[in-house]
C-alpha cells in the first residue's frame, strides 16, 4: 500500500500548488476549469498536500470533441518526486474519466516530461509546439477505445 493518500478535492485545494509548480509568476494564466465536468485530486503525505492533478471535459484543439477529456495541472512537489505520486494521480484521473464514459484523454506536457505521460498510454500527436515561458510543449493523446488494458489503478 502506498504511503500517499490520493483523494478528490475542491479546485481551490490544489490550485495554489499547481500555480506554484507550473505557472509561478504567471497569475494571468486561466485556472483549470472548476465545473460539473471537472475533477481535482490531491496527493497527501499525512496532512500535507504534495501533489495534484485535474481532469475535465474539453475537446482537443482542432480535433475530437465527443467524450474527450483533458488532463492538466499534474504536479508533484520537488521533494516527493520519483516515488510514484505522479503515477497515482494520473491513474486516478484516468479512472475518473473512464467512469464517465470518456473516449479519449489528451494533455500538454513539456519536452522533459512527455515520457512520464507515455508511460500511461499517451502518444505524442506531433512535433513540439512553442509553450512560451513553459518552453517546448507536446500534445499527447490516449485513446480509450483502443485500450486492451484496464484504467483501474
Ligand atoms: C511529471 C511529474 C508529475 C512526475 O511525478 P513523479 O511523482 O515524480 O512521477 P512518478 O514517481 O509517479 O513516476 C512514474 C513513472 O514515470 C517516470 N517519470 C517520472 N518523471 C518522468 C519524466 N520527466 N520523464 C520520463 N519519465 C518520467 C518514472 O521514472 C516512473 O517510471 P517507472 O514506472 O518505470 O518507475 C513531476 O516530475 C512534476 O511535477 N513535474 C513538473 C510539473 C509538470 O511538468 N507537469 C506536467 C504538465 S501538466
Amino acid at each position: 500500500m502506498s504511503e500517499y493518500d490520493v483523494r478528490a478535492v475542491a479546485a481551490s485545494a490544489v490550485l495554489p500548488l499547481q500555480r506554484a509548480l507550473l505557472d509561478r509568476h504567471h497569475p494571468e494564466v486561466e485556472p483549470i476549469p472548476d465545473d460539473d465536468w471537472s475533477q481535482h485530486f490531491g496527493a497527501f503525505f499525512g496532512d500535507t498536500l504534495v501533489g495534484a492533478a485535474s481532469i475535465h471535459r474539453e475537446a482537443m484543439p482542432d480535433g475530437l470533441e465527443e467524450g474527450v477529456w483533458r488532463l492538466a495541472g499534474v504536479a508533484v512537489d520537488y521533494g516527493q518526486r520519483g516515488r510514484g505520486v505522479g503515477a497515482l494521480l494520473v491513474g486516478r484521473c484516468l479512472e475518473h474519466a473512464a467512469a464517465h464514459a470518456a473516449t479519449a484523454v489528451w494533455c500538454i506536457a513539456p519536452a522533459g516530461v512527455f515520457g512520464f505521460f507515455e508511460k500511461h498510454g499517451f502518444q505524442r500527436t506531433g512535433e513540439a509546439i512553442d509553450g512560451g515561458y513553459r518552453g517546448p510543449q507536446y500534445m499527447l493523446f490516449a485513446d480509450f477505445a483502443d485500450r486492451s488494458r484496464s484504467w483501474a489503478v
